[in-house]
């Protein structure tokens, strides 16, 4: 079980100072419009790494017209035991990470928790481009893993090293390799645990029972058939790629690279025939999915609905 019992917003978007008590039993925030649910909602999807259900910078979530920066305090009980939690940013900056006190990283605050959220916005999931989908399956991914996020980090950080070099039609070999090799670890890792975690949301539909319409998911390979497994396939396919990459002056959508970046889903026939109502009563149905899925030595994620 992973629940807040404390949650503290100090300038906060609309809140200036909010103090809730709860407990592990599920939670109705009800209010007329404007009122700032979604704000604590989105408070609380920040006591997990990434942008939160908003995707605002902390800049945008800093009160006005104070614009002073906002703090979040939480109690936070995860596996039994209990952590204090508290988030801040000052002036604009990213937020910082303190856990019982520590200074710590996002990644290691993703090593508590497990958050995953469902609100309006996402309906259109399926439909909009394959960047969303993305975004929304590395989610679930560091859901499972939560070094999914270092892997992510390491392979982006690489690439813009690598389109650096492309831009500045760079040739020198070895650095290319060194960096080829960085995007190859990562790659593959990212690749591995995003298919892990489309195998278990997969399981668990098959093991649920449940009126409401099932996803199926594929994960897209290349068009030019699959993707390199190995860090060695996958280097030598990234250095293969380079010479077009070269004139293109960064990395041109290889076939390595556009197929590691392209999951996504494949469309159900009949899904766009879906009408909104269905298509939400198919995405509560693969989030709930998800969120209930428990694995020996992990908890399930905790499931935000706005
Ligand atoms: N950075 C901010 N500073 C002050 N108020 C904000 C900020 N961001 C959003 N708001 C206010 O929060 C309100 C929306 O809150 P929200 O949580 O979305 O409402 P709802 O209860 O309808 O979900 C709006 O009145 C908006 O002006
Ligand atoms: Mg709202």
């Amino acid at each position: 079980m992973l629940y807040l019992t404390s949650l503290h917003l100090s300038h906060f978007r609309s809140h200036k100072s909010l103090e809730l008590e709860c407990d592990e039993r599920p939670i109705a925030l009800f209010g007329a419009n404007g009122s700032g649910k979604t704000n604590i909602l989105e408070a609380v999807s920040l006591f997990s790494p990434g942008r939160g259900l908003r995707r605002a910078s902390a800049e945008d979530m800093a009160r006005r017209p104070e614009h002073i920066g906002w703090k979040l305090r939480g109690t936070l009980t995860a596996q039994g035991r209990q952590h204090e939690i508290e988030l801040s940013s000052r002036n604009g900056a990213a937020r910082s990470t303190k856990i019982d006190g520590k200074t710590a990283s996002q990644t290691a605050l993703g090593g508590i928790t497990r958050v995953l959220w469902l609100v309006p916005a996402m309906d259109r999931l399926w439909i909009e481009g394959a960047e969303g989908r993305r975004r929304f399956w590395d989610r679930i991914a560091l859901s499972f893993f939560p070094s999914h996020a270092e892997h992510s980090l390491s392979y982006e950080k690489a690439m813009r090293e690598r389109n650096r070099l492309l831009k500045d039609q760079v040739t020198d070999d070895h650095w290319y390799r060194a960096l080829e090799h960085q995007m190859a670890l990562s790659g593959v890792a990212i690749m591995q645990a995003r298919q892990a975690a489309l195998a278990y949301i997969h399981n668990a539909q098959i093991a649920a029972s449940t009126q409401f319409p099932k996803a199926e998911l594929t994960l897209l390979q290349s068009e030019n058939g699959p993707l390199p497994d190995t860090v060695e396939d996958l280097s030598a396919a990234f250095a293969s790629a380079r010479a077009r990459d070269l004139a293109a002056g960064q990395l041109a959508g290889s076939a390595s690279h556009g197929s590691i970046r392209a999951l996504s889903q494949q469309r159900h026939a009949c899904q766009r025939m879906l009408n909104r109502r269905t298509k939400s009563a198919f995405n509560f149905n693969y989030f709930s999915q998800c969120a209930r899925i428990d694995r020996p030595n992990r908890r399930p994620a905790n499931l935000i609905i706005g």
